[in-house]
């Protein structure tokens, strides 16, 4: 009896162990994972294999399709005129509002077609807005840019979630540029100005939504709304005019936790018991001081990527590293919904 009874107990251990583990590879909660561009956590879909040697964009997820009619579209206050494959191109993207900024570098207009490496424009924008998914560029320090660029050629700056494939892309990008390219580029971007482009709500709801294939999260169509929880979800202001026309002008909205941007507050302004307060090194408006980057109105989930990567240690200082160790998850959501706030 003693015997069948201990079988039975690794029998119940190897099915207990079965069912987590097909829990963790497919839908486990991970209550980070939408600063990523994922619901959970899980395999899929799954960033394709990124050796150094690999072309940039070969790094990526498959682009989506958005087949050229011919059509010309417009944008309002835009002189110009584009086809939407001129808008989406890899090598040469529209430029909606050329008034608004000096002339670009080649690397930011064209990016280089032989190697696959994406213009800087198509992503950041050539205003440097940037969208949740990437990055804002406009007015960081130009050391700062170059440190970044050394960090991510040299493996000290990586997504925390491998999935993240257009940060691995990002990756490549600097290794495949020339050191000119690289400072051509950190000039511009750091000569532009910063314009306010997050709106923050706090709400126990916010849209239900579904993921775009480069990781952004987008209102679904038929509208309706789902309990927020303990996350952040972050939308375009108007789906079309981010996603297919790449409208410069259109911004964002963060649903944020109800409470966290006075939590937030707190902990950026005073520390709270936790950490050094943020202000200490990033400015009293929290815009930068010297080459420190600026960490006010930016995206939420790209301020929570970050967060998450220094205390995962993918992403090298070792400043920002003591920072944030004695953070938990939800002092970080409450530190991003503040900051995007400002
Ligand atoms: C495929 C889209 C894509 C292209 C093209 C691209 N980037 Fe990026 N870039 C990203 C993503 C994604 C991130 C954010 C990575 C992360 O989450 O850490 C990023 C981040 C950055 C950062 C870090 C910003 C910060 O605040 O630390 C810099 C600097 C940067 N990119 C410069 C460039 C330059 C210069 C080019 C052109 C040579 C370029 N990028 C082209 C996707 C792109
Ligand atoms: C002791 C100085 C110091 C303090 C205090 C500090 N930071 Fe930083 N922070 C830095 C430095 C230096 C960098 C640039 C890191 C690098 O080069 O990668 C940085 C980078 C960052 C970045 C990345 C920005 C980007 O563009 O990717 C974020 C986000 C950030 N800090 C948030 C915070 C928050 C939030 C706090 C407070 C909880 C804070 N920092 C406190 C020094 C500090």
């Amino acid at each position: 009896m003693r015997r069948y009874a201990g079988v039975l107990a690794l029998a119940l251990v190897w099915i207990g162990t079965g069912a987590m583990v097909a829990v963790g590879q497919d839908r486990a909660p991970d209550p980070v994972a939408w600063a990523y561009g994922f619901v959970n956590s899980g395999p899929d879909p799954a960033a394709p294999p990124c050796a150094a040697d690999t072309k940039p964009h070969d790094c990526s997820w498959p682009g989506r399709p958005w087949p050229d009619d011919g059509k010309l579209l417009r944008l309002p206050g835009s002189d110009q005129s584009f086809t939407i494959g001129q808008v989406q191109s890899f090598w040469a993207p529209a430029d909606w509002y050329p008034n608004e900024h000096p002339p670009a570098p080649d690397i930011v207009k064209f990016g280089h077609e032989k190697d696959h490496l994406r213009a800087c424009g198509h992503c950041h924008y050539f205003n440097g807005m940037g969208k949740p998914e990437n990055a804002h560029l406009a007015g960081l320090p130009v050391n700062y840019i170059l440190q970044q660029m050394d960090l991510f050629k040299t493996g000290g700056r990586k997504p925390a979630d491998s999935r993240k494939a257009n940060a691995n892309e990002m990756t490549q990008i600097a290794r495949f540029l020339t050191d000119e390219e690289t400072k051509q580029a950190a000039e511009y971007y750091s000569t532009l100005k910063w314009r306010p482009w997050i709106k923050v709500i706090e709400s126990a709801t916010a849209p239900k939504t579904r993921q775009s294939p480069a990781g952004m999260f987008l209102p679904l169509d038929g509208g309706g709304t789902e309990p927020l929880g303990e996350r952040i979800i972050e939308v375009p202001q108007d789906t079309d005019r981010t996603e297919r026309l790449r409208d410069p002008h259109s911004g964002f909205v963060a649903y944020v936790p109800v409470g966290s941007v006075a939590k937030g507050k707190e902990i950026v302004t005073g520390g709270a018991g936790k950490t050094i307060p943020c202000i200490t090194c990033h400015g009293d408006d929290l815009l930068g001081t010297g080459d420190i980057p600026p960490i006010a109105g930016r995206s939420a989930s790209y301020t929570m990527r970050q967060l998450h990567n220094f205390q995962q240690g993918t992403r090298d200082n070792a400043m920002m590293k003591a920072v944030v160790k004695k953070l938990n998850t939800d002092d970080l959501i409450s530190i991003v919904a503040y900051l995007a706030s400002q």
